[in-house]
């Protein structure tokens, strides 16, 4: 299939049903000097297609849903701009200057990605856009989800001609609120329908500490190192050569874990990890400002509806740039690290960029 039948294909099936709100969604297509595209969507301000020109052909690495009505049953997050807190809040409550606050439950006993109706469910503004730009902004109101304080939010995703997908964020609020914004894409560099694992994926992460957790997914506090564990993806490693090796990964049924990077890489200049295909074809890096990242190994995914087929585990992988899990409560890991992502304070502007950067 050509480039243009793909994208009108995608277009149609997208706006072919209507989204959450009763409405059709939009969607923008973004196109670079190489021919590769990303495709974006107002609902979730998701990230939905990224198509490779390989071999003559096209290969899309990111998983979604097939339509817009399957797009609104997944409980994957799939390409979402999360918000206004990614990961997990512990038991949902966080205290700030002697108010106790409380979230929605919706991730067993803890708040997770937002809440129920989190920024993914979201219709957001496209406030401007080019062959190679998109900018969309939302304000959440305060209270919304049972978070404190107006926010005012954009993300700006640009594909440059170098192939990379730049995302920007920035926000700001008039109380104290945690905020913690990533985006959802799960990757699968030898395409979605290639019917193969990430898991035969080799990843490198330039982080010497990982964040183990309680069963409940949460941090337990410690900044483990990840020397002699199988967390250790200094050096580059096929993922599933040691998955489900050890305790810390058996409780999340594979890797679901923060890796912490030094603060002197975080500045979305130096590469932070590389995703590596199998065939080693198509290689994936990212920089970002952030201190964290979420590698998430899809062990949930089963049951969701992708393209033609039903969605497996470990179809695909997040990848996802974050401040620490529960950061709201994990006050001493912030403080440790030296950078404010306890909550965002008023007059305080908010900016953050991740950039996954593909060469093939
Ligand atoms: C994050 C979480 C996972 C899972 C996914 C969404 O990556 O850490 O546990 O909830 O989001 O399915």
């Amino acid at each position: 299939m050509d480039q243009i039948q793909y994208l009108k294909n995608l277009e149609q099936n997208y706006t072919n049903s209507s989204a959450l709100d009763g409405n059709t969604a939009n969607l923008i297509h973004l196109v670079n000097a190489n021919g590769m595209t990303i495709s974006l969507m107002d609902i979730g301000a998701t990230w939905l297609s990224c198509t490779l020109p390989i071999n003559n052909g096209i290969r899309e690495v990111l998983l979604r849903s097939p339509n817009m009505l399957e797009h609104n049953k997944h409980t994957a997050y799939l390409g979402a701009t999360v918000g206004r807190f990614a990961n997990r809040i512990a038991k949902g409550k966080f205290e700030i200057d002697g108010i106790q606050y409380q979230l929605d439950i919706n991730n067993g006993e803890n708040a997770l990605h937002g809440g129920l109706k989190g920024f993914d469910k979201r219709r957001w503004i496209i406030e401007d856009k080019s062959q190679q730009h998109v900018i969309f902004s939302l304000f959440s109101e305060d209270g919304d989800q049972g978070y404190p304080g107006n926010l005012e939010v954009s993300v700006t995703f640009t594909l440059t001609d170098d192939n990379a997908v730049n995302i920007e964020y920035h926000a700001n609020t008039d109380k104290k609120s945690p905020v913690n914004f990533t985006n959802h894409a799960y990757f699968n560099l030898a395409g979605i329908d290639s019917n193969i694992s990430v898991l035969e994926h080799s990843l490198q992460i330039n982080a010497k500490h990982y964040l183990p957790t309680t069963e409940t997914m949460i941090p337990t506090g410690e900044l483990k190192p990840v020397q002699n564990t199988s967390f250790d993806f200094t050096q580059t490693k096929i993922i599933g050569r040691d998955f489900l090796t050890d305790a810390d990964q058996k409780i999340a049924s594979g890797y679901d874990h923060s890796f912490i990077f030094a603060k002197e890489i975080t500045n979305a200049k130096n590469i932070v990890a590389t995703l590596i295909s199998p065939s080693q074809d198509v290689r994936m890096h990212i920089k970002t400002t952030k201190p964290a990242m979420q590698l998430y190994t899809g062990n949930f995914l089963k049951g969701n509806q992708g393209v033609g087929k039903k969605i497996e585990n470990h179809d695909g992988l997040a990848l996802e740039t974050q401040y620490f899990p529960d950061s709201p409560n994990q006050k001493q890991l912030c403080q440790d690290y030296g950078i404010n992502c306890i909550y965002l304070e008023p007059e305080v502007a908010y900016y953050h960029q991740t950039i996954y950067l593909f060469e093939f």
